[in-house]
């Protein structure tokens, strides 16, 4: 694997779940393969999950980590041939060379701006250090996509399943405040990678770009949706239509406890961080059936197999 992009830089996705299913069993085997390695994480945006998953997952390989912050102070230039008289202080074509000297692998967290749809889905901050940089680079959740948590999302149903075809549903939930639709998006394009039952639950005007959403049924009525579900993956995104824009804050698109009584007993996902009793009520996260917990432990599970795959493919 030479990046950590999408679902498609993965060629053996089976492998990388039973790489999975022994780091979480042993997570110190290949303590010393990273020794002498160096991996950066660049932040232009927080991270709680993200951030200390991915280093403790280099450190669990014996790697050097050093993350970053960019959100402020640190402004980079991303366009060709800008006369740079402004506020940006470095082209991405120096900075992400010079940080190629220092690290043996990059990861980035970009989220959209969620004002242009045009230069959000371009995903251009991710793909100038994939052009620039002379080393890996790993996607710590870009404008569009999240693979981490859609690697880590699949990892916990593969885990749980009790039937081969299980019945996934993907409702979006309400939430205050215009979200991106990287784990929505990121989430179906890992989805479109297994034979699994998917449902799209979401009010009109919600729809995602049908790159996404292809190979899974949209279903309006959030209760029809629930209706025989295995696992119930909340998110709220903003509109892909009219771009950013929250269209509804409606309190009746909440994860409930009686919504959760139509399913087939159903777990119940969400990647957090999460607005209670917004997006989901306090009974359906602190219910046995709830795995957010279990999906955020199995962020640094999975992004260690991705560390390995990068650096030593030809070991593990
Ligand atoms: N799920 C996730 O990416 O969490 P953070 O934003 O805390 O990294």
């Amino acid at each position: 694997m030479e990046n950590f992009i999408s679902v498609e830089d993965v060629s053996d996705l089976k492998n990388l779940l039973v790489r999975a299913k022994a780091i979480k069993a042993n997570p110190f085997e290949n303590l010393a393969l990273g020794k002498n390695k160096t991996m950066v994480l660049l932040f232009f945006n927080p991270s709680l999950r993200t951030r200390l998953s991915t280093q403790k997952a280099g450190l669990n390989l014996g790697m050097n980590v050093i993350p970053m912050n960019l959100a402020e102070g640190w402004g980079l230039e991303f366009e060709d041939g800008t006369v740079m008289n402004l506020d940006k202080a470095e082209h991405v074509k120096e900075a992400a060379t010079v940080i190629s000297q220092y690290a043996d692998i990059i990861g980035i967290r970009t989220f959209a701006g969620l004002k242009d749809r045009r230069l959000d889905y371009a995903d251009q901050v991710i793909k100038q250090f994939v052009k620039y940089a002379t080393v890996p680079i790993v996607n710590l959740e870009s404008a569009v996509l999240h693979p981490l948590q859609s690697f880590t999302d699949l990892f916990t149903i593969e885990s749980f399943k009790k039937k081969e075809r299980p019945k996934v549903v993907l409702t979006w939930a309400p939430h205050p405040k215009s979200l991106p639709q990287a784990v929505a998006n990121s989430f179906l394009e890992w989805m479109q990678k297994t034979d699994y039952e998917m449902v799209v639950t979401h009010p009109q005007g919600y729809e995602l770009s049908t790159e996404f959403t292809s190979g899974s049924t949209i279903e309006y009525d959030q209760q029809k949706a629930f209706a025989n579900a295995d696992f119930i993956y909340a998110k709220n995104w903003s509109s892909y239509e009219k771009y950013g824009k929250i269209l509804s804050t409606n309190s009746n698109w909440m994860v409930t406890e009686e919504k959760m009584s139509l399913t087939n007993d159903a777990y119940f996902m969400h990647c957090l961080p999460v607005r209670r009793n917004v997006v989901v009520a306090d009974a359906v996260m602190e219910d046995k059936k709830s795995l957010v917990i279990e999906q955020a432990g199995n962020r640094a599970v999975t992004a260690q197999v991705v560390l390995e795959k990068l650096l030593f493919d030809e070991v593990v």
